[in-house]
C-alpha cells in the first residue's frame, strides 16, 4: 500500500531576521553564516503560538485537499517546541480547525519528524483504523535557542507545514533509523521540580548535561555534522533497497535542512545531480520537523510533483533520530 497526500499547507511568520542581522548581536558575519551553512534568511514568529502556525499551515492543507476538516479522524503533530506540555499540539490544532471529533497525539523524533509521522499514518491508513490524517509539523525552535551563541542562533527559524494523506496505490518504503549514544549531542533540558517532597536537583549522569542552562538547546556541532553527512546517504539507500529501485531513480530528494554542506556531501556519495535535491535552507534555516512538510508544501504549489515522481525524505536529528521514505506521488 502507498500513501496519498492529497493536500498540503505551510505557514511562516512574517518578522524576518537576516545575517546582518545576527552580525549586530553576536560576532559573526553575512560571509561565514553563508559559506558555512548556506543560511540567508530565517523567519521568526512575532507573537504566534506554535498551535496557531501549524493551524494555518493545516487549513492551507484541508483547502488543497477540498475536505471538510470533520473528514479527519487523526491528527499527528510533530514538534520539539510545543506551547504547552500538556495538551498535545494535536489537540491544540484539532481545536483551532474546529474539529469534534479526531485521535490526537504528538510524536518527538527531532528533525526527523515528519518521516517518522508519515510512516505512523501508512500503518494506521493500512490497518484500516484511520481514513484521513493530519500530519502537522510546526516549530517555534526560536523559543529554546540562545541569542548569545554563535554556534547555534544562527541556524534556527520558525514555520510549520502540514500534510492531508490518506491510503494510496503506488509504492512505498521506509527506513527509519536512531543512534540513541548520541543522546547528548543535542539536547534542551527542562527545569527540576519544585515540589516540597523531594531532591529537587537531578543528575544526568553527565557533567555537560548538568552543567547546562535549562529551556536552551545545546548542540556539539561537528559531532552532529559527522553523524549527519553519514546518516542521510545510509538512509537514502536503505529506502531505496526496501522498494526494490536504485537511488538513481528517485525523481525529487527533499531532505532535512540543516547545513547545505551536509546536503553537498550527500549529493556526492549519492551521485546524484543536484537538480534531484530540494533545498531551500537560504530562506527559512533549519525548522526542525517542519522542514520537509514544507518543502513538499512549496513543491506542490509550484506544480513540480507529478503523477508516479519517486519522492524521497530524508530526515535526521536530536535523539540521534534518522530516516528516509520513498513513495510515488498520486
Ligand atoms: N560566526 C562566526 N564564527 C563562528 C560561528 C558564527 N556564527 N559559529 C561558530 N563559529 C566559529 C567557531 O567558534 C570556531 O572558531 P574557532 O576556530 O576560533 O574555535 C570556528 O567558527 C569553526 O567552528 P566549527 O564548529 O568547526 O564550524 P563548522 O564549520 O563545523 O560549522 C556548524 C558549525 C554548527 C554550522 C556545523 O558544525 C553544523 O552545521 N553542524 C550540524 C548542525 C546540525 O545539523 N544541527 C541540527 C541537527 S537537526
Amino acid at each position: 500500500m502507498g500513501i496519498n497526500i492529497i493536500g498540503t499547507g505551510m505557514f511562516v511568520p512574517d518578522v524576518i531576521a537576516g545575517n546582518e542581522d545576527f552580525a549586530r548581536i553576536v560576532d559573526t558575519s553575512d560571509e561565514w553564516i553563508t559559506t558555512r551553512t548556506g543560511i540567508k534568511t530565517r523567519h521568526i514568529t512575532n507573537g504566534t503560538l506554535n498551535f496557531q502556525m501549524g493551524a494555518a499551515a493545516a487549513k492551507e492543507a484541508v483547502e488543497e485537499a477540498g475536505i471538510d476538516p470533520q473528514e479527519i479522524d487523526m491528527i499527528i503533530a510533530t514538534t520539539v517546541t510545543p506551547d504547552c506540555l500538556t495538551p498535545s499540539l494535536a489537540c491544540l490544532v484539532g481545536k483551532e480547525l474546529g474539529i469534534e471529533s479526531a485521535a490526537g497525539m504528538d510524536l518527538n523524533a527531532a528533525c526527523a519528524g515528519y518521516v517518522f509521522a508519515l510512516d505512523v499514518a501508512k500503518h494506521y491508513l493500512e490497518s484500516g483504523e484511520f481514513e484521513t490524517i493530519l500530519i502537522v509539523s510546526s516549530e517555534i525552535i526560536t523559543r529554546m535557542v540562545d541569542y548569545s551563541d554563535r554556534s547555534t542562533c544562527v541556524l534556527f527559524g520558525d514555520g510549520a507545514g502540514a500534510t492531508i494523506v490518506r491510503k494510496g496505490e503506488g509504492m512505498y518504503s521506509c527506513a527509519l533509523k536512531g543512534k540513541p549514544q548520541g543522546a547528548d549531542k543535542i539536547f534542551t533540558k527542562l527545569p527540576a521540580p519544585n515540589n516540597p517532597f523531594g531532591k529537587n536537583e537531578f543528575d544526568w549522569g553527565n557533567d555537560e548535561m548538568n552543567a547546562a542552562p535549562d529551556y536552551f538547546m545545546q548542540m556539539a556541532g561537528n559531532e552532529v555534522y559527522k553523524f549527519a553527512t553519514a546518516a542521510m546517504p545510509e538512509a537514502v539507500e536503505i529506502a531505496a533497497q526496501k522498494a526494490g529501485i536504485g537511488v538513481s531513480e528517485i525523481d525529487m530528494i527533499i531532505p532535512h535542512q540543516a547545513n547545505v554542506r551536509i546536503v553537498n556531501t550527500a549529493i556526492k556519495r549519492l551521485k546524484l545531480p543536484k537538480e534531484r535535491f530540494y533545498v531551500n535552507i537560504q530562506e527559512f534555516g533549519n525548522i526542525s520537523s517542519a522542514c520537509i512538510p514544507l518543502a513538499l508544501a512549496q513543491l506542490s504549489h509550484q506544480g513540480r510533483l507529478h503523477k508516479g515522481d519517486k519522492i524521497c525524505l530524508v530526515g535526521f536529528g536530536a535523539g540521534l533520530t534518522y530516516g528516509a521514505s520513498i513513495f510515488e506521488w498520486e
